[in-house]
């Protein structure tokens, strides 16, 4: 009789413990039926400026209107990170060509990254991996990463997803984008998915004035001419090729392309403190190679190079006029250039005909809050 007496009070402690457990659990996310508000996306026009390529869209993702919408939301909030301090746009900040200035950027527990951010202007266009090594392909992929990294914003999805659904907010923006009919069906699958169409829409503005020229639409000044022909190797004077737009080309300003431009003094290809592509494809030709950069609006994104080591154009310049550390993998083309004060101050003045006021200051790629 004890033994059974015992034995009950057993089971009711496991029921209380199970019970008591259950009360710490975080609630059950709200449900909230969306049936009632409208469903209807319309297709987003994207604006792709004369002579750029066509965009690759997934088949899966095709952009709306309601879609980029609830993406640019996602993209300004700090919803996506464990304290509510930081959101895609800490890093990626418009004014600064989506870039933070900063050689490496802290994230929401202080810790920094070993790599400077990137700019997200055309990035739409990168269908040769995305990160300074390549190591995803998709921006959908992409946009899985940060929320769960320790280094940005630290969250889980599973946390994130219960935010959104509970918000007051993003059950209407995922039901208008989505279709979605009740606020349990959001999910990080579809976030990405709205993140990557807002990142899709953040294209050049044509108006650059490289563009317009171009377009036929402006002329260069003759030390802007100069430089451009010192960036293309169509100078008649072969000695002052800099060879630029082999991995800078036109219209993007980047090939996509991974290179060693030279800037670590190595004796081997061992020898990287930051391997790049080579850690990504583990072939040792590719250690020291990074993905080229635009360089777009390139006068709002210093500091320079993956690391971030140089703060200034002049410095850019001193670093390719040197022709770069030697390497078995150094970039082909890079050499010592032969250029003089008027000939890098053309190249500067040609480069800064590639800023674009209009995409910075595109409301449209603004914060919505
Ligand atoms: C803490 C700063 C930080 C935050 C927050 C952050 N990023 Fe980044 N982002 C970076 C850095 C640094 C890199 C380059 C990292 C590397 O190459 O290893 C990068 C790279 C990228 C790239 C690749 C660009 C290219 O040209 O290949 C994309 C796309 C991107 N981020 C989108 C996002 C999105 C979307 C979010 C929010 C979900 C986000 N980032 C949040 C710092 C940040
Ligand atoms: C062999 C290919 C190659 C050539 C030629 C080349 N670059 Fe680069 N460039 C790169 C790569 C790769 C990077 C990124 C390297 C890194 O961060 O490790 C880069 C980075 C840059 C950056 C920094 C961009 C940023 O956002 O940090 C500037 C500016 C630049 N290059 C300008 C030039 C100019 C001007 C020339 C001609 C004098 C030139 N490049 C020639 C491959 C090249």
């Amino acid at each position: 009789m004890i033994r059974n007496l015992s034995y009950y009070c057993l089971v009711l402690f496991a029921i209380a413990t199970i019970h008591s457990c259950g009360d710490d659990m975080p609630e059950p996310p709200e449900q909230v039926d969306l049936e009632a508000i409208p469903f209807n996306t319309q297709e987003y026009q994207l604006n792709i400026p004369e002579g750029f390529p066509a965009m690759d869209i997934p088949e899966d993702n095709p952009l709306t209107v309601q879609g980029v919408e609830l993406g640019r939301h996602l993209f300004y909030d700090p919803i996506l990170s464990i304290d509510s301090t930081q959101s895609c746009s800490t890093c990626h900040e418009l004014r600064s060509n989506f870039t933070d200035n900063l050689a490496a950027s802290p994230g929401v527990e202080g810790l920094t990254g070993r790599r400077s951010s990137m700019s997200l202007l055309n990035i739409g266009f990168h269908t040769n991996g995305l990160f300074w090594d390549g190591r995803v392909q998709t921006l959908e992929e992409q946009a899985l990463l940060p929320v769960e990294d320790p280094l940005e914003l630290n969250d889980t999805w599973s946390n994130v997803e219960n935010k959104l659904r509970r918000s007051d907010r993003y059950p209407t923006l995922f039901r208008e984008a989505f279709g979605i009919s009740e606020s349990r069906e959001i999910t990080k699958e579809l976030a990405v998915q709205a993140i990557a169409q807002f990142e899709r829409s953040l294209i050049s503005s044509g108006n650059s004035k490289f563009d317009r020229v171009t377009a036929g639409l402006a002329v260069f000044t003759d030390q802007e001419l100069d430089g451009f022909e010192i960036f293309f190797d169509i100078n008649p004077d072969q000695s002052l090729h800099a060879e630029c737009g082999h991995c800078h080309n036109a219209p993007l300003f980047t090939t996509n392309e991974y290179f060693n431009n030279g800037l670590d003094a190595v004796n081997s290809l061992t020898e990287f403190t930051d391997l790049g592509r080579g850690e990504i494809t583990d072939v040792l030709f590719d250690n020291g190679a990074f993905k080229v950069p635009t360089l777009r609006n390139i006068d709002l994104t210093a500091p320079f190079m993956h690391d971030g080591r140089f703060q200034t154009l002049d410095e850019v310049l001193d670093h390719y006029v040197s022709g770069g550390n030697k390497a078995d993998n150094l970039g082909a083309v890079l050499r010592p250039l032969r250029l003089n004060e008027e000939n890098r101050e053309a190249l500067k003045a040609f480069i800064l005909t590639l800023q674009d006021p209009d995409f910075v200051t595109n409301p449209a790629f603004a914060s919505p809050f």
